[in-house]
Protein backbone atom coordinates (compact mmCIF):
# COMPACT_ATOMS: atom_id res chain seq x y z
CA UNK A 1 0.00 0.00 0.00
CA UNK A 2 1.75 2.61 -1.01
CA UNK A 3 1.02 6.38 0.49
CA UNK A 4 -1.93 7.45 -1.64
CA UNK A 5 -3.68 4.57 -1.28
CA UNK A 6 -2.72 5.11 2.91
CA UNK A 7 -4.30 8.53 2.76
CA UNK A 8 -7.55 6.92 1.18
CA UNK A 9 -7.94 4.73 3.44
CA UNK A 10 -7.76 6.86 6.65
CA UNK A 11 -10.20 9.07 4.73
CA UNK A 12 -12.60 6.36 5.51
CA UNK A 13 -11.75 6.05 9.54
CA UNK A 14 -10.62 9.52 10.41
CA UNK A 15 -12.55 13.28 10.46
CA UNK A 16 -11.10 15.37 7.88
CA UNK A 17 -9.60 17.27 10.76
CA UNK A 18 -7.82 14.63 11.71
CA UNK A 19 -6.75 13.28 8.66
CA UNK A 20 -5.21 16.78 7.98
CA UNK A 21 -3.42 16.51 10.95
CA UNK A 22 -2.13 12.94 10.59
CA UNK A 23 -0.98 14.40 7.17
CA UNK A 24 0.30 17.11 9.13
CA UNK A 25 2.60 14.91 11.64
CA UNK A 26 3.56 13.04 8.38
CA UNK A 27 4.96 16.00 6.46
CA UNK A 28 6.56 17.74 9.69
CA UNK A 29 7.67 14.22 10.39
CA UNK A 30 9.50 14.07 7.39
CA UNK A 31 11.78 17.75 7.45
CA UNK A 32 12.29 16.45 10.93
CA UNK A 33 14.33 13.37 9.40
CA UNK A 34 15.48 15.28 7.30
CA UNK A 35 17.24 17.50 9.81
CA UNK A 36 18.05 14.75 11.82
CA UNK A 37 19.24 12.04 9.93
CA UNK A 38 17.07 9.76 10.18
CA UNK A 39 15.11 7.48 7.35
CA UNK A 40 12.41 10.18 6.02
CA UNK A 41 10.15 6.84 4.69
CA UNK A 42 9.72 5.70 7.99
CA UNK A 43 8.82 9.24 9.47
CA UNK A 44 6.26 9.61 6.75
CA UNK A 45 4.78 6.43 7.15
CA UNK A 46 4.25 6.70 10.86
CA UNK A 47 3.64 10.03 10.99
CA UNK A 48 0.64 9.23 8.54
CA UNK A 49 -0.32 6.69 10.57
CA UNK A 50 0.18 7.27 14.06
CA UNK A 51 -3.65 8.37 14.76
CA UNK A 52 -5.08 5.66 12.93
CA UNK A 53 -7.18 4.14 16.13
CA UNK A 54 -8.02 7.64 17.92
CA UNK A 55 -11.85 7.73 15.73
CA UNK A 56 -12.18 4.18 17.32
CA UNK A 57 -14.92 4.80 20.10
CA UNK A 58 -13.40 4.79 23.59
CA UNK A 59 -15.63 2.34 24.48
CA UNK A 60 -14.25 -0.18 22.26
CA UNK A 61 -10.48 0.80 22.83
CA UNK A 62 -10.16 -1.46 25.69
CA UNK A 63 -11.78 -4.69 23.89
CA UNK A 64 -10.03 -4.01 20.56
CA UNK A 65 -6.44 -3.51 22.41
CA UNK A 66 -7.03 -6.65 24.55
CA UNK A 67 -8.07 -8.50 21.47
CA UNK A 68 -4.45 -8.07 19.81
CA UNK A 69 -2.65 -9.12 23.01
CA UNK A 70 -1.99 -5.55 24.17
CA UNK A 71 -0.65 -5.28 28.08
CA UNK A 72 -2.79 -2.95 29.54
CA UNK A 73 -1.58 -1.00 32.45
CA UNK A 74 -3.70 0.55 35.19
CA UNK A 75 -3.26 3.79 33.87
CA UNK A 76 -4.50 2.98 30.71
CA UNK A 77 -7.56 1.06 31.90
CA UNK A 78 -8.40 4.39 33.39
CA UNK A 79 -7.75 6.52 30.55
CA UNK A 80 -8.32 4.10 27.32
CA UNK A 81 -8.06 6.74 25.23
CA UNK A 82 -3.63 6.13 25.70
CA UNK A 83 -4.66 2.53 23.97
CA UNK A 84 -5.12 4.42 20.83
CA UNK A 85 -1.25 4.53 20.02
CA UNK A 86 -0.76 0.80 20.76
CA UNK A 87 -4.08 -0.19 19.34
CA UNK A 88 -3.03 2.26 16.03
CA UNK A 89 0.61 -0.07 15.98
CA UNK A 90 -1.55 -3.20 15.85
CA UNK A 91 -3.89 -1.91 13.23
CA UNK A 92 -1.40 -0.88 11.00
CA UNK A 93 0.61 -4.19 10.68
CA UNK A 94 -2.70 -6.07 10.48
CA UNK A 95 -4.39 -3.84 8.08
CA UNK A 96 -1.89 -1.83 6.61
CA UNK A 97 0.86 -4.59 5.96
CA UNK A 98 3.25 -2.22 8.06
CA UNK A 99 5.67 -4.63 9.79
CA UNK A 100 8.54 -2.48 10.47
CA UNK A 101 9.49 -2.54 14.29
CA UNK A 102 11.03 0.83 14.27
CA UNK A 103 7.38 2.13 12.86
CA UNK A 104 5.70 0.25 15.09
CA UNK A 105 7.84 1.35 18.30
CA UNK A 106 7.52 5.52 17.23
CA UNK A 107 3.46 4.73 16.62
CA UNK A 108 3.30 2.87 20.06
CA UNK A 109 5.22 5.87 21.82
CA UNK A 110 3.32 8.99 20.12
CA UNK A 111 1.08 9.51 23.13
CA UNK A 112 3.17 8.69 26.42
CA UNK A 113 6.86 8.43 25.17
CA UNK A 114 8.76 5.81 26.99
CA UNK A 115 12.35 4.80 27.88
CA UNK A 116 15.02 4.90 25.31
CA UNK A 117 13.14 6.60 22.67
CA UNK A 118 14.99 6.16 19.27
CA UNK A 119 15.36 9.07 17.02
CA UNK A 120 12.54 7.86 14.85
CA UNK A 121 10.30 7.56 18.36
CA UNK A 122 11.36 11.46 19.30
CA UNK A 123 10.48 12.64 15.37
CA UNK A 124 7.16 11.18 16.04
CA UNK A 125 6.36 12.35 19.44
CA UNK A 126 7.12 15.99 18.79
CA UNK A 127 5.70 15.87 14.82
CA UNK A 128 2.64 15.66 16.85
CA UNK A 129 2.30 18.28 19.24
CA UNK A 130 4.32 21.02 16.15
CA UNK A 131 2.83 20.31 12.98
CA UNK A 132 1.16 22.93 11.60
CA UNK A 133 -2.55 22.91 12.94
CA UNK A 134 -1.42 23.20 16.53
CA UNK A 135 -1.79 26.00 18.24
CA UNK A 136 -0.90 26.24 22.10
CA UNK A 137 0.58 28.94 24.42
CA UNK A 138 4.71 28.09 23.56
CA UNK A 139 4.15 26.36 20.80
CA UNK A 140 6.55 28.93 18.83
CA UNK A 141 9.72 28.27 20.72
CA UNK A 142 9.07 24.32 20.62
CA UNK A 143 9.51 24.70 16.61
CA UNK A 144 12.03 27.31 17.01
CA UNK A 145 14.05 24.57 19.18
CA UNK A 146 13.34 21.78 16.74
CA UNK A 147 15.16 23.38 14.20
CA UNK A 148 18.31 22.80 15.69
CA UNK A 149 17.83 20.29 19.27
CA UNK A 150 15.62 17.47 18.66
CA UNK A 151 15.90 16.25 22.66
CA UNK A 152 15.71 20.17 23.73
CA UNK A 153 12.44 19.87 21.72
CA UNK A 154 10.96 16.39 22.60
CA UNK A 155 12.03 18.29 26.31
CA UNK A 156 9.56 21.44 25.65
CA UNK A 157 6.79 19.00 24.26
CA UNK A 158 7.03 16.11 27.02
CA UNK A 159 6.87 19.17 29.55
CA UNK A 160 4.17 21.50 27.98
CA UNK A 161 1.97 18.04 27.90
CA UNK A 162 2.69 17.42 31.77
CA UNK A 163 1.47 20.43 32.52
CA UNK A 164 -1.81 20.17 30.33
CA UNK A 165 -2.93 16.98 32.37
CA UNK A 166 -1.77 18.40 35.48
CA UNK A 167 -4.14 21.50 34.75
CA UNK A 168 -6.70 19.16 33.78
CA UNK A 169 -6.08 16.86 36.98
CA UNK A 170 -5.68 14.00 34.62
CA UNK A 171 -3.28 11.20 35.24
CA UNK A 172 -0.03 11.47 33.77
CA UNK A 173 1.63 7.99 32.38
CA UNK A 174 4.71 6.85 34.16
CA UNK A 175 6.40 6.42 30.55
CA UNK A 176 6.36 10.59 30.07
CA UNK A 177 8.17 10.68 33.84
CA UNK A 178 10.35 8.28 32.53
CA UNK A 179 10.99 10.08 28.86
CA UNK A 180 11.43 13.58 30.15
CA UNK A 181 13.75 11.61 32.99
CA UNK A 182 16.35 10.31 30.68
CA UNK A 183 16.71 13.37 28.58
CA UNK A 184 17.33 15.54 31.78
CA UNK A 185 20.14 13.11 32.91
CA UNK A 186 21.75 12.36 29.66
CA UNK A 187 21.33 15.76 27.98
CA UNK A 188 21.44 15.43 24.38
CA UNK A 189 21.50 11.42 23.45
CA UNK A 190 21.49 11.34 19.53
FE1 LIG B 1 -2.52 10.32 19.01
FE1 LIG C 1 -1.84 12.92 16.70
Amino acid sequence: MDYADIIGELTKRLSAKRLSHSIGVSQTAESLAVRFGCNKEKARLAGLLHDLAREVPVNELLQRAQAFGIVVCDIEQAEPVLLHAPLAAKMAQAEFGIDDAEIMQAIILHTTGGLNMTRLDKIIYLADVIEPSRSFKGIDKIRQVAHTDLDEALLLALDQSICYIVKRRGLIHPATIVARNEILRKGSTY
